[in-house]
């Protein structure tokens, strides 16, 4: 059995990749710094596949806990590496703890894999990398564009890094999967997003207005140049995102790479506006959302939605679940929080 060390296994898209990575019957050992989850995620994993993954709390800005904890597990076959900070606003307001959080550990990381038998390394990247694309859908050849944050710069400069070990190790197998907007909660209800505090994306602030949480969503701009004049995003069941991570991995460790870097869009395809997830979300839930028109958010770009061909054709890996689906699962994940 293949051992993988999936870090921010306890995070929302970490722990949904961890049970998928199980269910096929993958060892997962998980590092978190349980700086934005909790350890009860474990228990929702357990429920859901019956197998316990091991589980080590260790903060990956700690060089030498990275080394030793690399010297205790050397037979680790393939890392998922998701721990990282994601707060856009933040990154903004603290450039120096985003470049520490994202990168210095990034370092550490591609440094401790370079000392394994297998060298297979996945990275979570962001369709951020492509700031407001010319053309839609975004394939991987679209360029990348100066980054609107500091967050988005840790994606970029994070696959930069990536790129450049993989130049000179020919041994590393590295494959960075840039995501578009993942929503949603396993099917089962057992593991889904926890966001702490008031949540800035869109489907936790819809899910937490529909249990009364937050009295009134608002929508950020209905002027811009789209058909109903809200921004389109291209949402992802977070569980069709876990598969491709799994799916990505085996293409490593069956050495079926064509380079020793690659880059995937995952996404659905389909873009979708604001409205329409409003819209989804007022029919799987059977109830009216509060919602109102706000002035634009300094920063969002008008849409974006992936080409998933590559993805598609290289690692035969397509999304299957629908808006409504996703937003279904969410929204059943969000009453279970509540005990509604
Ligand atoms: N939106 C609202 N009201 C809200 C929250 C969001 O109208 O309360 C709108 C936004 O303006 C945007 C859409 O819903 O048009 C999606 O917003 P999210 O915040 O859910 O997602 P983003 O596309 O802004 O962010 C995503 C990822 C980030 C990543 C970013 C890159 O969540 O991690 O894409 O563009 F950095």
């Amino acid at each position: 059995m293949k051992k993988i060390l999936v870090t921010g296994g306890l995070g929302f898209i970490g722990s949904h990749t961890v049970v998928e990575l199980q269910n096929e019957g993958f060892e997962v050992v998980i590092i978190d710094d349980l700086s934005n989850s909790s350890k009860t995620v474990l228990d929702g994993i357990f429920d859901i596949t019956n197998k316990q993954p091991i589980f080590e709390k260790l903060d990956l800005k700690e060089k030498s806990s990275v080394e030793k904890f690399f010297k205790k597990h050397n037979s680790i076959s393939g890392v998922i590496h998701f721990a990282a900070s994601k707060a856009v606003g933040e990154s903004v307001e603290n450039p120096l703890l985003y470049y520490e959080n994202n990168l210095n550990t990034l370092i550490y990381m591609l440094k401790g894999v370079l000392g394994l038998q297998e060298s297979n390394f996945i990275f979570s990247s962001s369709c951020t990398v492509y700031g407001q694309a010319d053309v839609m859908p975004i394939t991987e050849n679209a360029p990348v564009k100066p980054a609107e944050s500091p967050y988005g710069n840790t994606k970029q400069i994070g696959e930069e890094i990536i790129a450049d070990t993989c130049k000179v190790n020919q041994n590393l197998n590295a494959i960075a999967l840039r995501y578009f907007n993942p929503i949603g909660a396993h099917p089962s209800g057992k593991i889904g997003e926890l966001p702490i505090g008031i949540p800035r994306n869109l489907v936790p602030y819809i899910t937490q207005t529909g249990v009364g949480l937050r009295d009134c969503l608002s929508v950020f701009g209905n002027d811009y140049p789209t058909p109903d004049g809200t921004c389109i995003r291209d949402y992802i069941h977070v569980v069709d995102l876990a598969k491709a991570h799994v799916i990505a991995l085996q293409r490593l460790l069956d050495d079926k790479n064509d380079s020793n870097f690659e880059t995937f869009n995952i996404g659905t395809g389909v873009g979708s506006s604001v409205i329409e997830v409003i819209n989804a979300f007022e029919n799987v839930s059977n109830q009216s959302l509060n919602y109102r028109f706000a002035p634009r958010r300094e920063g969002d770009i008008i849409s974006a939605y992936a080409n998933i061909t590559k993805a598609n054709k290289i690692l035969g890996w397509k999304a299957k679940s629908s808006l409504d689906d996703a937003i279904r699962s969410a929204w059943k994940w969000e009453q279970k929080i509540r005990n509604l």
